[in-house]
C-alpha cells in the first residue's frame, strides 16, 4: 500500500485528477469506479477542469457507482444515481450511456446486486476505482464487520453513517436505511484503489486502516490486501499515523 501525504483536499484532488488523466491517456475507454459524499469532489472538480483546460478526452471512459441507496426512486436528488450524474458524468461532457449503477429501486433487490457484479465483470472489470471512508473505517458501504470477500448486496446503514450522511437530506427520518454496495471482495478486484481521506474527522480511521491489522472490523483495512492501493491524506487526516 502506497501512503502519500498532501497539504490539502484540493491538493489530493489534484493528485488523484492527474492519475485518472494518466490512465485515460493510456486507456482512453478504461472503467472508472466513482464514490459518492464530500469527499472525492476536489477529484472530479479537478477533473473536470482538466477537461475544458486541456485536450485530455475523456469522451470513451466509462463510469461506474460503488454503492447506491435502497429504496429512493432513481431520478431523487440524493439517489447516488443523481449524485455521480450530476457531479462527474455531466460535467465530463459524458452521457448515461457511458454510466452504470446498481439498480436500488429494484423488485428484487438480491438480483439487482448479482447482476450489478455481473455487468462489471463483462465491462471488463473497473480499471481504478476511488474509495472515500468512513469515520468507522467502512469502505462502499461496508459497514464493520462486513466479510472481506464480500460481494454485491444490501447492507444496513449504522446509525453513525446515517447520521454522518443526513447533511445531504432535511433531516435524519429521510436517511434510507439500506444500501446496495459493492462487497469488499467486488472492490478489490479492481486494478487500481485509491482511497482520498482529507479532515481530522478521518484521522482514527485512517490510523487503523494503514497501520492496523487486516481486520473485518475495519473494513478499509482490507487495502492492505490489494497489490495496487494507494491511500491519499491531507495532514489532518494523516494526523492518527505514526
Ligand atoms: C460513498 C461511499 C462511502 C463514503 C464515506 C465517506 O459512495 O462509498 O464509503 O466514501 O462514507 O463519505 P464522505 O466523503 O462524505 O465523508
Amino acid at each position: 500500500m502506497e501512503i502519500v501525504i498532501v497539504p490539502d483536499a484540493a491538493a489530493g484532488g489534484e493528485l488523484i485528477a492527474a492519475a485518472i488523466a494518466d490512465l485515460l491517456i493510456r486507456k482512453p475507454d478504461a472503467l472508472l469506479g466513482v464514490a459518492t459524499g464530500s469527499t472525492p469532489l476536489p477529484i472530479y472538480e479537478a477533473l473536470a477542469t482538466k477537461v475544458r483546460e486541456t485536450d485530455l478526452d475523456v469522451s470513451r471512459a466509462r463510469i461506474c457507482q460503488l454503492d447506491e441507496y435502497v429504496g429512493l426512486p432513481k431520478g431523487h436528488p440524493e439517489s447516488y444515481r443523481s449524485v455521480v450524474l450530476r457531479e462527474v458524468v455531466e460535467p465530463l461532457g459524458l452521457t448515461e450511456s457511458s454510466f452504470m449503477g446498481p439498480d436500488g429501486s429494484a423488485e428484487d433487490i438480491a438480483a439487482a446486486c448479482l447482476a450489478y457484479d455481473q455487468a462489471l465483470a463483462a465491462a471488463g472489470g473497473v480499471d481504478l476505482q476511488l474509495l472515500g471512508i468512513g469515520t468507522d473505517g467502512h469502505i462502499g458501504f461496508n459497514e464493520p464487520c462486513s466479510s472481506l470477500a464480500s460481494r454485491t448486496r444490501i447492507k444496513t446503514l449504522t446509525e453513525r453513517t446515517r447520521v454522518d450522511n443526513a447533511r445531504f437530506f432535511n433531516n435524519l427520518d429521510e436517511v434510507p436505511h439500506h444500501v446496495i454496495t459493492q462487497g469488499i471482495g467486488t472492490i478489490l478486484e479492481a486494478r487500481h484503489l485509491v482511497l482520498l481521506a482529507t479532515g481530522e474527522g478521518k484521522a482514527d480511521a485512517v490510523a487503523l486502516t494503514v497501520e492496523g491489522p487486516v481486520s473485518a472490523v475495519v473494513p478499509a483495512s482490507a487495502l492492505q490486501l490489494h497489490p495496487h492501493a494507494t491511500v491519499v491524506v491531507d495532514e489532518a487526516a494523516a494526523s492518527g499515523l505514526k
